[in-house]
């Protein structure tokens, strides 16, 4: 298990480093320092999104859809723990801090092909949106598929509940929206490569690392308790359990 960020609110991890450290100084002379900017809680939840994304569309294909319910639930887990995460969760997480008006996004990706020292902290203002929409389209996904049957073997632990019929529109839905969730994947890693080609910032690296070099004057973030994640991720799993268990 990665650690769960810097604990203590307030708690930011920053180092300073002198002007030979590696990353983009905004110009040769600023000193610069190392601030956490992705909790540990946000980057488990990212990598084990993308695993479980993978392993649900194999498990489909493989026709193993009793792993494909439990990865569905766990997915929804995630989601679940996400969202509070973006009200109770470090500074970056929030989505106060990452959903501003969408004309600040338009006018950041006007700037996509502009070089400049990558000063960001969290998402910026066009990523925050397209955060918004995959996780959306993945809530979306995780209750039709409560939802849906495969017309053999499987009804989904909801899919009695709404009846055969809405069943089967549900189950449509969630075929057709996994469609717009590969979309807006490949939209996702296009920009980041994006951003490598264009811009030369690296944005995998802190959300692999969960820190990057910044100006010395940069505010760090402030940082939630890890415990807090683990309370909310545990409940959210407790209840995914239930509802995988037919409710
Ligand atoms: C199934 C595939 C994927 C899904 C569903 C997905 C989803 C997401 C989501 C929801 C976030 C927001 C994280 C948060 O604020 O909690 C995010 C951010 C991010 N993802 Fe992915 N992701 C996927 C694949 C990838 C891959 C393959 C990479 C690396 C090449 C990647 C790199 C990143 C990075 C760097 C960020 C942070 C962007 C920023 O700095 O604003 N993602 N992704
Ligand atoms: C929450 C629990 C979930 C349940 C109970 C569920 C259930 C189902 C069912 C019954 C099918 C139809 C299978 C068939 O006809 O053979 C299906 C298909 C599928 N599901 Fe899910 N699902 C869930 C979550 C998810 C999630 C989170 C994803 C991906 C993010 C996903 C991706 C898919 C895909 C790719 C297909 C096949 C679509 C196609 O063949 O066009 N499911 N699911």
């Amino acid at each position: 298990m990665t650690d769960l960020g810097v604990a203590g609110t307030g708690a930011t991890g920053t180092e300073q480093t002198g002007t030979g450290a590696t990353g983009t100084p905004p110009d040769s002379g600023t000193a610069m320092q190392r601030v956490t900017v992705w909790d540990g809680a946000t980057r488990l939840f990212h990598w084990s999104l993308v695993f479980l994304v993978g392993f649900s569309w194999l498990s489909v294909e493989k026709g193993w859809i009793a792993l494909h319910l439990y990865s569905g639930c766990a997915i929804g887990a995630l989601l679940i723990f996400r969202i509070a995460w973006g009200f109770v969760g470090s500074e970056t997480s929030r989505f106060s801090h990452f959903l501003g008006s969408p004309f600040d996004a338009v006018r950041h990706l006007l700037h996509l092909t502009k070089r400049e020292p990558d000063e960001q902290v969290g998402h910026n203002a066009a990523g925050g949106w397209m955060v918004l929409v995959m996780m959306a389209l993945l809530v979306a996904q995780v209750i039709t598929g409560l939802a849906a049957n495969n017309d053999v073997d499987f009804d989904g632990p909801l899919a009695q509940l709404v009846g055969k019929d809405l069943s089967d529109v549900l189950t449509n839905l969630h075929f057709r929206l996994f469609r717009l969730i590969q979309l807006a994947v490949v939209a996702h890693i296009v920009a980041i490569l994006a951003y490598l080609g264009l811009k030369r910032h690296n944005l995998v690296r802190p959300m692999l690392l969960g820190h990057k070099l910044l100006p010395l004057d940069t505010a760090a973030p402030r940082i939630a308790q890890p415990v807090l994640a683990w309370a909310i991720f545990l409940i959210a799993a407790l209840f995914m359990g239930w509802v995988a268990l037919g409710l």
